[in-house]
């Protein structure tokens, strides 16, 4: 007997095909002679109707046990539906209960807050706003390896446990099996020799160092792998564990870069909209009104490209009050990223051309010795959702650049090799693959757009 997923059950005719259903209970209604159960199996934010009439054996006591939450496979046949609300449904011939729901499971029938289900991450799948946001999550995976993916892009598993700090920002988890409560020691410092790697090793904050090893090779790869930051940021835009995309592409300057990024985040909303109808509509209707008009918009509209310079410019012309005060040299809050997309530009903004100081050692300086070309996407609601830059290829420069940071240019001899031997101008960016979900779904805290969020004091699950 065919076992369909409901997702397919669905567009079938009701033409009396014996099934076997399996999945969840979400609700029961009981009227007389007959009851209904509402089915979920996950593979879509639809249900599938149960009905069980009461000339079924044992009708009373199994109806009895069947509750929300319970697993159950049924064994039934497809028929047209004569109520509203569905086009087919399963009438029972046989039901299985595989694992009852006792009294106390959390998920009955009210609408539980966001923040009651954070609580309860093991479960919180199975309600509609999860099991959507776990849908379209693995939905635009695939969009983003498919989009790199034909265009010949290799795609690159760079290390999670690493020696160096990307970022230069020294927000970096230490790993190590040395024993905290007797840590070895020299001339009074950690004696990280003995430590398992002999010297120090962090988690990565971004693959993008070894990524430019092979765009050197390769000429275009990306990586999409989780990322580490001990940040003591507690927003709704923060994780300590996250996953980012980075493209890195040799024979690229800083204009190339914006353009990969710019179309490629079309082509992932655009994938989204096309290939989560059902989910997208519950985004839509329940989480953020206006969403998939939104969306719409941004595909069909170019971002709007200005230097730093001028975006400080039109803010400090706003004459708007911030909390955090702006002058030319200090970086942009999430506030001011949030006035320029939603208030002044009305669209996704690409911010170039930075003050060399708030950004990154490994950016390409700009001939006013003053800004590097660095360039940051920021999206309505949000603010920055992209980072990226074209990279010093020089290396006596890009020498210079890391001493100037206070960073040891030893620690970066591969590196740095890689501007000896046919360096190249290259360039990247890094997504931050949950603010993308929170940016398509319209869920307002990034904790509800990853399985089992780490954030800090928070390690539940
Ligand atoms: O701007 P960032 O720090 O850039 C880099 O890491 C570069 N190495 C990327 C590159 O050029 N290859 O981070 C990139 C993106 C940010 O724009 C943001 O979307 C996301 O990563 N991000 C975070 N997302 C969630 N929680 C955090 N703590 C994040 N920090 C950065
Ligand atoms: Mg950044």
């Amino acid at each position: 007997m065919l076992k369909p997923d409901i997702r397919d059950i669905l567009t079938m005719p009701g033409d009396g095909t014996e099934i076997i259903v399996e999945g969840w209970i979400r609700t029961k209604r009981e009227s007389k002679g007959v009851t209904f159960l509402e089915v979920n199996d996950g593979s879509s934010i639809r249900n599938l109707q149960i009905v069980i009439e009461e000339n079924l054996s044992d009708y009373g006591s199994m109806v009895r046990d069947l509750n929300t939450g319970a697993s159950i496979t049924v064994e039934g046949i497809l028929t047209d539906s004569p109520g509203t609300g569905q086009v087919v449904e399963l009438k029972a011939r046989k039901i299985d209960m595989r694992g009852a729901a006792p009294a106390d499971y959390a998920l009955q029938k009210k609408r539980h807050t966001l923040e009651f289900l954070r609580e309860i991450a093991h479960l919180r799948p199975r309600t509609n706003s999860f099991g959507a946001v776990a849908r379209v999550r693995s939905a635009l995976s695939f969009a983003i390896h498919r989009y790199f993916q034909e265009r010949g892009f290799i795609y690159v598993h760079t290390p999670i446990i690493t020696g160096s700090d990307c970022e230069g920002a020294g927000e970096m988890f230490q790993v190590t099996t040395l024993p905290l409560d007797q840590v070895p020691l020299q001339n009074g410092r950690v004696d990280f020799s003995q430590d398992f790697f002999g010297k120090r090793a962090l988690l990565t904050v971004s693959g993008q160092l070894e990524g430019e090893a092979y765009a050197c090779a390769l000429k275009k790869i990306y990586t999409f792998g989780p990322t580490f930051r001990a940040e003591n940021s507690n927003t709704s835009r923060h994780l300590a564990e996250f996953w980012m995309i980075e493209p890195e592409m040799a024979f690229c300057d800083i204009h190339g870069n914006m353009d990969v990024a710019e179309e490629f985040l079309r082509y992932i909303f655009r994938y989204i909209l096309e290939n989560c109808p059902n989910d997208m509509d519950f985004f839509n209707e329940k989480i953020s009104p206006g969403l998939i008009e939104n969306l719409n918009a941004i595909i069909q509209s170019s971002f709007q490209r200005i230097s730093y310079t001028e975006a400080v410019e039109q803010l400090l012309k706003s004459k708007a009050s911030f909390e955090f005060p702006l002058s030319w040299g200090v970086d942009l809050q999430s506030e001011h990223e949030k006035f320029l997309t939603e208030k002044i530009y009305a669209r996704p903004v690409i911010i170039t051309d930075y003050p060399k100081e708030i950004k990154a050692f490994y950016m390409k300086m700009n001939e006013d010795d003053k800004t590097v070309r660095a360039m940051d996407i920021l999206v309505p609601r949000l603010g920055e959702i992209v980072g990226g830059s074209e990279r010093e290829s020089d290396y006596e420069k890009l020498k210079q650049r890391i001493s100037g940071y206070g960073l040891n240019p030893d620690d970066y001899w591969w590196y740095l090799e890689l501007r000896r031997f046919g360096t190249v101008p290259h360039s990247g960016f890094g997504l931050g693959f949950e603010r993308t979900m929170q940016f398509v779904t319209g869920m307002q805290n990034i904790r509800d757009v990853i399985p089992f969020p780490r954030t800090v004091k928070s390690l539940e699950f």
